[in-house]
């Protein structure tokens, strides 16, 4: 079957560590470590799979156990991957501390994703798929050129400029339909961006924003749909002739690591399944999302179609 979701990104090998409290400076703390297999770029393609739409992960991988690992993850559990494998450079690796409040900080050694050239990347799914994402985990001029491409042949381009960091150029976002930021990358972009005006917009502003004024920050960037994730607070949507806040659903977090990457790949999943709905697509990837930091992991903690479905279920009619 032809991929109709496109995900063309980060795959790494997560060490989980789960601690009562956030080490301070100089501090040793025990902790139950869980590794399993992460990556923004896999994430979201695990999320898009199990939402039940066939979906494509490309990335890189090293000659390494963690490499093998990824393969055998994608295997166990029916995501399509083309693992372009790097000689020189290793898997990619994160450290992840997750505190008793499901909260994270995470340091990732990216590896062998900084060396996925245009030239790994096959152009045939890209030109028959219905919707194409990148994340910042990427080398982002392979990023852009896969966006480029994908929207040339009529894709619908998902951009998430996560994590945010300086080799992320405004240029990208010409090729750009939808951009999902987090409120962190949102406020990064805002105060990159000439158009936006300003320089020294923090998130708190961001919160206290009134909606039209949020809209119209989200229009400087000149992209025709732009989704702020806002954590439990759900997300804002923001197309040129309409704008709304979706709200997400209230459930007890135990691990939010990769709640953005189950928003996106839900996201993604559902513009395909709710003939490219923005709204629709919003409101279930919220419940993707949600489901996703109820449990430990990140690609491992993505929902299957029939637990979205019950979920959504209970949710819309109680
Ligand atoms: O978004 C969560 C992901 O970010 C983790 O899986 C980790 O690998 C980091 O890249
Ligand atoms: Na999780």
């Amino acid at each position: 079957m032809k991929a109709r979701v496109v995900i063309v990104g980060s795959y790494v090998q997560d060490l989980s560590f789960y601690v009562a409290e956030f080490a301070r400076p100089g501090e040793t703390l025990p902790a139950d470590l869980r590794p399993g297999a992460g990556g923004k770029g896999f994430n979201q393609a695990v999320a898009a799979t199990q939402a039940g739409v066939p979906t494509l992960f490309i990335g890189a991988i090293g000659h390494d156990a963690a490499g093998a690992g990824a393969r055998d993850f994608a295997r166990q559990h029916g995501v399509r991957a083309e693992f372009v494998v790097k000689k020189k450079e290793p898997t990619g690796v994160a450290s992840i501390a997750i505190n008793a409040a499901g909260q994270n900080q995470i340091l990732v050694a990216l590896g062998a994703n900084l060396a996925l050239h245009i030239r790994d990347v096959p152009i045939r799914p890209l030109t028959g798929a219905e919707v194409v994402v990148c994340q910042a985990e990427s080398d982002m001029k392979t990023a852009a050129h896969v966006l480029r491409t994908a929207r040339r042949q009529g894709a619908v381009t998902i951009f998430n400029p996560a994590p945010m960091h300086a080799k992320v150029d405004l240029a990208i976002l010409r090729h750009v339909e939808v951009l999902i930021p987090n409120e962190a990358e949102f406020v990064a972009l805002v105060n990159r961006s000439p158009r936006s005006g300003l320089k020294n917009f923090t998130t708190e502003a961001l919160l206290r924003l009134a909606p039209d004024r949020l809209h119209a920050l989200c229009r400087t960037f000149n992209v025709p749909i732009v989704i702020v994730t806002l954590g439990a607070r759900g997300c804002f949507v923001s197309q040129p002739d309409v704008y709304a806040r979706v709200n997400a659903h209230g459930v007890d977090a135990v691990d939010t690591t990769g709640a953005g990457d189950a928003f996106v790949g839900g996201f993604a999943a559902g513009l395909v399944k709710f003939n490219k709905n923005v709204f629709e697509a919003a409101h279930f990837a919220n419940a993707v999302a949600a489901l996703a930091v109820t449990r430990h992991g990140t690609a491992s903690g993505m929902p299957t179609a029939r637990e979205i479905a019950r979920f959504l279920r209970r949710r819309d009619h109680a």
